[in-house]
């Protein structure tokens, strides 16, 4: 898709499509440009507004097919309702972006221009405006289709798309756009990893995806296999992988930032690429989607494609342990005691929790090699996280007010939202065991939040570390109600992650 950003008006792009964002109750000849267009094109568009009541009411659309000469035109207009406190949300507005560009897909429309609101409207930079415009476009345009065959069924893109806006607006836009590009594609290339299924998508394959981001990006990446990590004292990544006649891999991806006493922030990915659970095995239907249990480390990967590129002044570095979770002759069985990478025990009896396994050996390796300011990890870690905040939240579990505060921020300001729960030191108990430092699950009946319970196992392998964990398993799939989302990978967390380097 071809981005543009002009300081002409919109009136006189030759587009197919004409998007405008409508705030409640305006009239059509409020909008300058709208009304020009209207002028030319839609003599009746303020009746027409009027007899089908549209409007602006929040993400409610008003479309208009027209032929002007021998051209379509469509006009499409959204609703982004009214201001909360002084101004409109930018998930709204987000939200409104999507709906119009669906529309748009719909009528298979190939090129468009878009107004871009006013940036105060929004509180945003016109850089910032830019970013999420474009972002959002580049998401909506994403569709799972590689696998089908028809070309009827075979998803519309969009070729082109021209912001329009003032030209004082236009530089920050320009600039703001073509982040969003970067960042969009990012995130729809963490989306199709998660939605490639298991057999078209191993360990290997996203380790030699990482290689190739990492050489595009002015990363370095080291990709360990399962041989070496075995041999370095990965007893947790070992353990889930034996499984699987798949090799397992743990790569690491570094970004060097130019100031050399820069502090260094570690990004780990859980990177499970199939979940059946294991021995453990899980019933049918939850084993359904289980291709998603890679998300984490998807996310991460992709944004550290982007870190490269965008060049932050932190050092960061993206740790993700890959395997499958299979059972077999080889796999673990329920009651092995293993052995991780700093030196900690565990009882393993229950074979499908086994992201905190793999996770324990990256985080271990994370804070011993990188001493890092802030670990943070992404991981489908939990069912009960859907329970507890549904799909508009990820989980977040953290040693340290600090560092939630920074995490929340860009939660917020990126579009990826975390609500933080409780890590209680009291509920430790939970996952002590008889025969080792710690048990991998909780049999004690009075311990029933799976989500804290997973994160209190996870905070063995950080020692001081400031950390935060994300626990996305209900927020990385199928989530509902944002219209840039389709079905399957949602990328969530490649936005956060970026947004919070870039913050820092
Ligand atoms: N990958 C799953 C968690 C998950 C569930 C992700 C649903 C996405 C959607 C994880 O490995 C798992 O199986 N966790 C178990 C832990 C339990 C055995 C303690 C769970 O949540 O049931
Ligand atoms: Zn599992
Ligand atoms: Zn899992």
């Amino acid at each position: 898709m071809n981005i543009s950003v002009t300081s002409r008006s919109i009136v006189d792009a030759q587009s197919e499509g004409y998007i405008f964002f409508v705030p409640e109750g305006i009239k059509i000849d409020q909008n300058k440009a709208l009304a020009r267009l209207a002028g030319t094109v839609a003599p009746h568009l303020s009746d027409l507004c009027k007899a089908y009541s549209f409007s602006g009411s929040s993400l409610s659309t008003f479309s208009l097919p027209l032929v002007v000469g021998t051209q379509r035109a469509h006009i499409i207009l959204v609703g982004v309702g009214s201001k909360e406190g002084s101004y409109i949300p930018v998930e709204r507005y987000r939200r409104a972006v999507g709906k119009a560009i669906r529309i748009a897909q719909q009528y298979k429309l190939k090129t468009i221009s878009v107004q871009v609101p006013d940036a105060q409207s929004l509180k945003l930079t016109n850089e910032r405006l830019g970013q999420e415009t474009v972002c959002t476009i580049a998401m909506t345009d994403y569709a799972f289709d590689e696998f089908i065959t028809d070309k009827k069924r075979k998803a519309h893109r969009i070729d082109a798309v021209t912001l329009c806006a003032s030209s004082a607006a236009a530089a920050g836009l320009k600039k703001g756009a073509a982040r969003g590009k970067l960042i969009g594609k990012a995130v729809n290339t963490a989306r199709h990893w998660v939605n490639l299924p298991a057999n078209k998508l191993v360990p290997t394959d996203v380790a030699e995806h990482a290689k190739k981001i990492a050489a595009e990006s002015g990363l370095t990446a080291q990709v360990f296999t399962g041989a070496q990590v075995k041999k370095m004292g990965f007893g947790g990544l070992e353990a889930v992988a034996k499984g699987s006649t798949q090799d397992c891999r743990f790569v690491v991806l570094e970004y060097v930032a130019r100031k050399k006493t820069a502090p260094t922030i570690a990004l780990v990915g859980k990177g499970i690429t199939f979940d059946s659970g294991g021995l453990s095995l899980k019933p049918p239907q939850y084993m359904e989607t289980m291709k998603e249990d890679m998300a984490g480390a998807a996310a991460v990967i992709n944004a550290m494609g982007v870190i490269g590129k965008l060049k932050p002044k932190v050092n960061v570095v993206g740790l993700t342990p890959l395997t499958e979770n299979l059972p077999s002759g080889t796999a673990t069985k329920p009651g092995d005691i293993i052995t991780f990478y700093n030196g900690k025990t565990a009882e393993v009896l229950n074979t499908d929790a086994e992201g905190r396994l793999v996770l324990a050996d990256a985080l271990s390796y994370a804070v011993k090699h990188y001493k890092p300011a802030l670990v943070i990890d992404l991981a489908t870690l939990t069912g009960a996280v859907a329970y507890a905040l549904g799909p508009g939240y990820a989980g977040l579990l953290s040693n340290q007010n600090k560092m939630v505060d920074r995490v929340e921020k860009a939660g917020k300001s990126s579009g990826d939202l975390v609500w933080r729960l409780p890590l209680p030191d009291d509920y430790g108990h939970a996952i002590e065991s008889p025969y080792a430092d710690i048990s991998n699950i909780c049999l004690k009946n009075q311990y029933k939040p799976g989500t804290i319970t997973a994160a209190l196992f996870l905070s063995h392998f950080v020692d001081d570390t400031p950390w935060v964990h994300v626990d996305i398993a209900d927020t990385a799939f199928n989530a509902p109600n944002k219209s840039y989302y389709t079905p399957g990978g949602t990328g969530v967390g490649v936005r956060l992650l970026v947004d919070l380097i870039e913050q820092w």
